[in-house]
């Protein structure tokens, strides 16, 4: 049809639409800092999930919402039953996060189906936005993607359901909470009654991946390596995953004051040494990260030697042997510090990600499309996790666009993008999405 050569298409895409959006959603949770911290399942959450189903509507989309709380926009087709191409991300943050991780990645998809709706472009198959929720495990320190996971039936076990963020909230609570709400249920929350309301949930919101023909996400980078080589888009080959081991170091509390050094039993000693084993394994790992991001003292006084602290490792890689052979290596070191310092230890993997490979297929789409508007494309592997990791167990198509991040900053209120990639990268969106939905 006239007007619809992709091409035309992608200059109906509206940058002010997406940067008025992006700017509403940093708003809710803005930080001192200027970041935000929208953790999933809260107020904040609740409220950008609020903007972005009345979005979805704006685009004339028909909205759902699964039991446990992702949320479907669904621009139709003349073959409704044919297995959907679906794109999106997430909208919860991390603490005193950027802007753009995850937001980016919704606010494109919907403004690729608002251009297609608005244009009456008839694709040969549904499309599918999708705002995964919970995508970070920020608040419970762990159900990372959760979201995505319940999506593509992956195991949720009550572990997972039973954690507790620092209020002393579990994951099953905080649902059911945030649910009742946006589901309008009055009736009070009965002890025990949030674990089997979530596993509920979680059987309801299962999504057939054969359902499914596609999935694509934009993010940011999050790294340095599209800001470093002055490109625009990367094409991402495969997606790193986490180890996350959680470790109890338990020495002696006593008087700072009146104690010997060589009597000493120092938790906190132990665990800095400890933290320099981790950074000194990781650094001497090709291809592998590895950090300390949380860690609590007890009791945390000035004049008290800490006898008690509680860390978590987070160590990544795309590789699954490499991360295997550094979380051993991690393990037995700490091992040995404990028995030198006399201080007893538990160490437990709490997560254990497997690395994911993604479409080749749509790598190539993407570099074809870099290559029809004549910007330059960079292969690269995600060190961060996404939500395409998981429809990638289950969907053979499965791919991300990346935009950069200046100075590879993520996580952290000074992230950004600038306004020219957020539009170069819904314009590589919309033209990879058409060339999905006619396959
Ligand atoms: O931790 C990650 O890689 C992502 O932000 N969930
Ligand atoms: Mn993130
Ligand atoms: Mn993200």
């Amino acid at each position: 049809m006239p007007g619809h050569e992709p091409l035309t298409l992608i200059e109906k895409v509206r940058p002010e639409r997406m940067i008025k959006r992006l700017d509403q959603l940093s708003q809710i949770g803005q930080t001192i800092r200027g970041g935000v911290t929208r953790l999933a399942f809260t107020q904040e959450d609740r409220l950008a999930r609020a903007l972005a189903i009345d979005w979805l509507h704006q685009a004339g989309l028909e909205v759902r919402t699964s039991p446990i709380g992702n949320i479907f926009g669904r621009l139709g087709s003349p073959e409704p039953d044919l297995p959907v191409v679906m794109t999106g991300s997430h909208i919860d943050t991390v603490i005193d996060g950027g802007r753009f991780d995850g937001a980016l990645g919704v606010v494109a998809a919907i403004e690729v189906a608002h251009v297609l709706k608005e244009n009456g472009v008839s694709l040969s198959r549904p499309l599918e936005v999708a705002c995964f929720v919970m995508e970070e495990s920020s608040r419970f320190s762990t159900g990372y993607a959760f979201g995505s996971k319940v999506m593509t039936g992956q195991p949720i076990d009550d572990e997972t359901l039973l954690a507790q963020d620092r209020t002393g909230q579990t994951l099953a609570e905080a649902i059911h909470a945030m649910r009742r709400r946006e589901l309008g249920m009055e009736q009070a929350l009965k002890p025990g009654d949030s674990i089997e309301t979530a596993r509920t949930y979680i059987r309801g919101s299962r999504y057939p991946p054969e359902r499914i023909q596609a999935f694509i996400e934009l993010h940011v980078e999050q790294g340095p390596i599209l800001h470093t080589l002055g490109k625009p888009i990367g094409a991402v080959t495969a997606i790193a995953a986490p180890t996350r081991l959680a470790v109890i170091l338990s020495g002696q509390q006593n008087h700072s004051g009146t104690t010997p050094m060589r009597l000493r039993k120092d938790a906190l000693a132990a665990a800095a040494e400890a933290i320099l084993a981790v950074e000194r394994i990781c650094r001497s790992s090709e291809g592998v990260v590895g950090t300390v991001g949380r860690a609590e003292v007890a009791p945390n006084v000035v004049n008290v030697i800490p006898g008690e602290v509680r860390m978590v490792i987070d160590v990544r890689s795309v590789s699954a042997g490499a991360k295997a052979g550094v979380a051993e290596a991690i393990r037995a070191e700490i091992g040995r510090i404990a028995n030198d310092r006399e201080v007893a230890y538990q160490l437990d993997t709490i997560t254990n990600e497997t690395p994911q490979p993604l479409s080749d297929k749509i790598v190539s789409l993407v570099e074809k499309n870099c290559q029809a508007l004549g910007i330059e494309c960079h292969r690269l592997a995600s060190g961060a996790g996404h939500d395409a990791a998981q429809l990638a167990q289950v969907v053979a198509d499965t791919g991300m666009i990346f935009v950069p991040s200046r100075d590879g900053i993520s996580h952290d209120p000074q992230e950004w993008t600038d306004e020219r990639d957020i539009l170069t990268g819904a314009q590589i969106l919309l033209l990879t999405l058409l060339d999905l939905t006619r396959q």
